[in-house]
């Protein structure tokens, strides 16, 4: 856990974010979709949260982040804000609530702040997106760009393979990011693509690049924690380190329960009235 320094207990702001890139002071991220979650990170020091919309895997259970709704990405939101004193809230903008025209897109970023209270949105995509990220920003609402794999695209990727490999693609990348920089997005998330490119994304722009899978040249790191805790045995690619074993100790922990419950042992004397 981060010692509290009176830096430490000071509310994470976007212009924070962008001050601790220009100290060469890194930027911790991890997901949350509830309120208790959300809490034990906050309390344990982390910059941002990210109210992901892989809360449609990891709450839900589907195969993809694409049948996550706008109603359900804003209930996720307002658990998480209520758990939080410091981080900043990012809330994701769930497939389907900004692609059609700026106008949809802007009121799905505005139902977001409103009923969320969350501090601002991500959204996936570059210059096929930026009237309505130049729309949203004109409102007043912060945007974080998401680059490389963009999971909601799965359906055109095909895979979840590592993105940008080639040069059309990274050149696309980096005329993308330079493009979400220029319009007024505080910051960028990369997800899956070679570490050089994510390194040099960060080194040529201003705003923090927070990274996923894109190596340690970024100005950040964002996992999924149930990932990051390993609560989630059956996903184990390359960039992920484990820093529990979640899974263990719950299913540990049960065995227990059920045990005490099967022998009479639980409740005991003193646990009962
Ligand atoms: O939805 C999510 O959790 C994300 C992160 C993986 C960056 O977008």
């Amino acid at each position: 856990m981060s010692t509290n320094t009176s830096d430490n207990l000071r509310k994470v702001t976007t212009r924070r974010l962008i001050e601790m890139k220009l100290r060469g002071e890194k930027i911790s991220m991890l997901t949350a979709y509830d309120y208790t979650s959300a809490r034990i990170l906050d309390e344990a020091g982390i910059d941002c949260i990210l109210v992901g919309d892989s809360a449609s895997n990891v709450m839900a259970g589907n195969v993809t982040t694409l049948p996550i709704t706008l109603d359900q990405m804003i209930y996720h939101g307002k658990s998480v804000v209520k758990g939080v004193n410091r981080a900043l809230v990012i809330v994701d903008m769930p497939f389907g609530s900004y692609q059609g025209n700026w106008k949809e897109a802007l009121a799905s970023a505005i139902r977001i702040m409103k009923e969320s209270h969350a501090e601002a949105v991500k959204i996936e995509g570059g210059s096929e997106v930026r009237e309505s990220i130049e729309r949203i920003l004109s409102a007043g609402i912060p945007v974080m760009g998401h680059l490389g794999l963009t999971p909601q695209s799965i359906n055109k990727f095909g895979t979840y393979n590592v993105r940008a490999k080639s040069e059309e693609e990274a050149e696309k990348l980096i005329a993308d990011a330079r493009m979400l920089e220029e319009i007024g997005c505080f910051g960028i998330v990369i997800e899956k693509v070679p570490a050089s490119l994510a390194a040099r994304v960060a080194r040529e722009l201003t705003i923090p690049i927070i990274g996923i899978g894109a190596g340690g040249g970024c100005d950040g790191q964002v996992l999924v924690m149930h990932d990051m805790l390993g609560l989630n045995r059956g996903f184990s690619p390359r960039f992920l380190r484990r820093y529990a074993d979640l899974h263990g100790v719950i299913t540990e922990a049960v065995g227990h329960y059920i045990e005490d419950v099967k022998h009479g042992d639980f409740p005991s004397e003193a646990e009962q009235y």
